[in-house]
């Protein structure tokens, strides 16, 4: 017994050893790395083991930021995005890609996609019609949501779901599926929490609704197409096109990324853009006044807003991008640093990830003076252009593939809206934003509507 317990004590007395050797093998590792990146600027470490990750958590459980970008292969096990465009990352996957997409984002196409933009536009101002005459408050961010899924799914995929009129699961799925991917990213061992297994479930089916709505879509263009019926060149073709000839299970599933893709990547952003730009018109009426100048000079009484037009509505483009600047719907993006570069006079080692947050760098006073002020002028024609620190597409080769497709469509919106309606936001709604991922007004912009020239309300009005 005396042998075994000196050999077991030896033995403890050992790995011990062991633990305190690999434990600073460990502290040397990481005096390493911070010697390879301390000279890269950023706020003070919390602690020489956990680094800057204190800080980050606490953010994140205050929801005031997303490490968004982005492990959405899958989520929660079930496959999402995929290989799609906005997440591929072998080069010549996504380039080819890119190349089938291009076609369906010609300005030639565009400029064929004016008379769907108005006529779902057209579809929000009856709804604004029916809120103005009845007097009831409206919750702006649901409407224009409403609206560009309408857009997406008629222009993209052909199909006319009318979400203005009727009700449908599929913006429920879609806001499950965002919400789904800040709690998968933010927390990589949430699905395994019994409490969370309901959350994870939706989620999972949400997605899977996506994939299932696109599988039949893609199945009845096929047929289309393989009775030699006439189809528009729109995105859903050219997903089909992308896929290989005689095709596998991989490829079948590649189809359905890039059709989730679109759907997710070609809505959501651009209605909260809209949200945005609103609630800031609401609390800057000389802004908009100049906004409707402009609309009542270049479209006047029209119904319809033509192409010519929106290459005159040049405030208006104006007050959007101030839009993004403070709002950029798709608050960054984040690149692989493949080999040691040297940016602005700073080292970069290679070989590690880089976030870029557009809205860290719209915000600094360094690039924007007096950044926090809405000013639709810094982007005036004469105005210096910013340089390299305004990306609300991103900017080089994996910039937005549907920037001028968004903007096109948000002015649609905007042109009409002003050209018709007043709108108040209703009082005692925060400023705040949401971080799902994309920001979004956290209050929903709950505003009140009224026809243009219609006198406000008074109090007396409202209870008498
Ligand atoms: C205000 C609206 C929009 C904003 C702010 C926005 C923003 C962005 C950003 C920042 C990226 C780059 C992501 C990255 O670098 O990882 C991106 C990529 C992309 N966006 Fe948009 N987007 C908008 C609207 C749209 C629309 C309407 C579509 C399609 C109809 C679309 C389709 C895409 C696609 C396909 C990519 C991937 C491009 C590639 O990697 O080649 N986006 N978008």
């Amino acid at each position: 017994t005396e042998l075994w317990s000196l050999w077991a004590s030896q033995a403890l007395l050992f790995l011990l050893l062991m633990l305190f050797i690999a434990f600073l093998g460990y502290c040397a590792y990481i005096k390493y790395t911070h010697l390879k990146y301390d000279h890269i600027p950023g706020p003070p470490r919390d602690s020489f083991i956990l680094g800057h990750a204190p800080t980050f958590l606490k953010y994140m459980k205050e929801e005031k930021i997303t490490s968004s970008l982005l492990i959405l292969f899958n989520l929660f096990g079930q496959r999402f995005l995929g290989n799609g465009l906005v997440t591929a990352r072998d080069h010549d996957q996504w380039y080819k890609q890119r190349r089938i997409m291009d076609p369906a984002f010609s300005s030639l196409y565009l400029r064929g996609l004016m008379g769907t933009f108005n006529e779902t536009a057209e579809k929000l101002m009856d709804k604004l019609t029916e809120f103005a005459d009845s007097q009831t408050e409206t919750n702006m961010l649901g409407l224009v949501n409403c609206v560009t899924l309408d857009v997406i799914t008629k222009v993209a995929f052909g199909v006319d779901l009318d979400f203005l009129a009727k009700s449908s699961p599929l913006p429920k799925a879609i806001e499950a599926c965002l919400k789904g991917m800040v709690y998968n990213v933010r927390d990589i061992f949430f699905e395994y929490v019994p409490k969370n297994w309901p959350f994870v479930k939706e989620v999972r089916d949400a997605c899977r609704l996506l994939r299932t709505t696109g599988a039949q879509w893609i199945h009845e263009r096929k047929t289309a197409i393989n009775n030699g019926d006439e189809v528009p060149k729109d995105i859903l073709t050219q997903i089909i096109k992308s896929a290989e000839e005689n095709m596998t299970k991989e490829d079948e599933e590649f189809m359905l990324d890039n059709f989730v893709t679109f759907f997710i990547a070609g809505q959501e952003t651009t209605a909260n853009q809209l949200a945005f730009c609103i609630q800031e018109l609401t609390r800057h009426p000389d802004i908009l006044e100049k906004v409707r100048k402009e609309v009542d000079d270049v479209v006047g009484m029209k119904q319809d807003v033509s192409y010519d037009d929106l290459g005159k509505l040049i405030y208006l483009s104006q007050v959007l991008k101030e839009t993004l600047r403070m709002y950029p719907t798709a608050p960054g993006t984040s690149r692989e640093i493949a080999k040691d570069m040297v940016i602005d006079g700073i080292h970069i080692p290679g070989g590690f990830n880089c976030i870029f947050s557009s809205y860290v760098t719209s915000r600094m006073n360094k690039f924007f003076k007096d950044p926090l002020t809405f000013d639709p002028d810094r982007f005036h024609p004469d105005a210096p252009k910013p340089y390299y620190c305004y990306y609300p597409f991103s900017l080089g080769p994996r910039s937005c593939l549907g920037q001028n497709f968004a903007q096109m469509e948000a002015k649609v919106v905007m042109a009409k809206l002003v050209q018709r309606f007043d709108f108040s936001l209703v009082p005692g709604q925060t400023f705040d934003i949401r971080d799902t991922g994309t920001l979004r007004p956290k209050s929903g912009v709950v505003c009140t509507v009224r026809h243009r020239n219609q006198k406000p309300l008074t109090l007396q009005d409202i209870y008498c």
